[in-house]
């Protein structure tokens, strides 16, 4: 199967090539001028952009413009709650908290339990719901500011997108749907309609706050399908476009592709017992060779090592010591043994003290859900914008 077939919102393998992916997308690589922009107005630079972790946008640079001339902007993202958090999951969620932190921006945050028990054969309704809740755990651990962030619920809080989504729905033929999602007469009829749900989300803060507000997305390339769609209804129906910044995934820990719930002994959860993510680690594939005397003498190769890619895109910080791995691994110096050891204490140390957050949080989560704190937007009350 062709690369490019396998790259959508339900089937997104292992994809490291990602200037391909741009071209198949067609979305825009970040430079060093946005990136800049990005951190002037942030105050602040982050690791994730100076190595380029989030690596592509859509429109990113207008989203900016509209922030600092004083429009009213916020952040969007979601999680298909089918299981347990894991760290490939928790990347942009941890971008995301800075962005909203930095630029004091509201949060929405769509839980899509329908998403998953539409699409998952064997997942209960009850079972992706719970997750959901369960999922919010992992959010709030991270930090996020509950006065700015928004909890939505598909199967509970459905009253806010409803309106939205059928408006959108009329906008959209099923011709359209089925070429972007790849739909065939097999799919439940449910997840033909699902994506307008995703979609009305980009348009929700426009409607809550009564005015025209830009909202940037960060999620993976994998979403882009539904932003694409919605870009381009967007005005007609009287909302701004949304504006997307694109994450890569985070490798599993095995040889080759993302960290995925469907290989666990590549994923480290949130949920597991440090000693267990720290072992986790010390199993995992390595860009080694395959004996000491040999990685001495041949160096390994750190571009295609699960355990490098862990330091790079979330456990070390400072660039000075990453370039340091970097070249004590390619010329030998350093061993994975060691190597590996480091990066397991460091993940055990996270998982201890994010653990002690996520079971506070248990008491918090009220506090984030959308509907204890805004109202319904209402059809009268409706704020067209053209
Ligand atoms: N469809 C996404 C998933 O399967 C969940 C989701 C909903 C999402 N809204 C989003 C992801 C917005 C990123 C941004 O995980």
């Amino acid at each position: 199967m062709e690369e490019s077939v396998q790259v959508g919102p339900w089937a997104a393998e292992a994809f490291v090539d990602y200037e391909k992916l741009l071209k198949v997308f067609g979305a825009k690589p970040l430079t060093d001028s946005e990136v800049r922009y990005l951190e002037r107005i942030a105050g602040e630079s982050h690791a994730m952009l100076r190595r380029r972790v989030f690596y592509s946008h859509r429109d990113l640079d207008v989203f900016l413009s509209k922030y600092e001339t004083g429009y009213r902007c916020a952040l969007y993202t979601g999680r298909g709650p089918s299981g347990s958090t894991h760290l490939g999951h928790i990347l942009p969620w941890i971008f995301t908290r800075w962005l909203q932190e930095k630029l004091g921006l509201d949060l929405f945050f769509q839980m899509t339990d329908d998403e998953k028990f539409l699409h998952e054969e064997k997942l209960d309704l009850l079972e992706s719901n719970s997750f959901a809740y369960e999922n919010s755990l992992d959010l709030i651990a991270l930090g996020f500011d509950y006065r700015k962030t928004h909890i939505i619920i598909d199967t509970e809080d459905i009253g806010y997108l409803y309106p939205i989504a059928v408006r959108i729905a009329k906008k959209l033929t099923y011709s359209t749907q089925r070429a972007t999602f790849g739909f065939v007469d097999s799919t439940n009829v449910g997840l033909i309609f699902y994506p307008v749900l995703q979609m009305a989300v980009s348009f929700l803060p426009t409607e809550l706050f009564g005015e025209e507000t830009y909202v940037l997305i960060p999620a993976g390339i994998d979403q882009d399908p539904y932003w694409r769609i919605a870009r381009d209804i967007a005005q007609g129906l009287g909302y701004p476009k949304p504006s997307q910044v694109h994450n890569k995934l985070l490798p599993g820990l095995g040889p080759e592709g993302k960290m995925s719930s469907s290989k666990p002994e590549t994923a480290v959860y949130t949920t597991d017992p440090p000693d267990v993510g720290a072992q986790k680690i010390m199993r995992a594939f390595t860009g080694g060779q395959p004996t000491i005397e040999l990685q001495k003498k041949l160096g390994g190769n750190p571009d295609r090592c699960s355990v490098y890619k862990m330091y790079e895109m979330l456990f070390e910080d400072s660039d000075a010591m990453l370039q340091e791995r970097y070249w004590s691994c390619r010329t030998g110096s350093l061993i994975c043994g060691d190597c590996k050891a480091e990066l397991a204490s460091r993940v055990r140390k996270f998982l201890k003290e994010f653990q002690e957050k996520r079971e506070k949080a248990r008491d918090q989560v009220d506090m984030y859900l959308i509907r204890s704190k805004f109202d319904k937007p209402s059809l009268r009350s409706r704020t067209v914008l053209r």
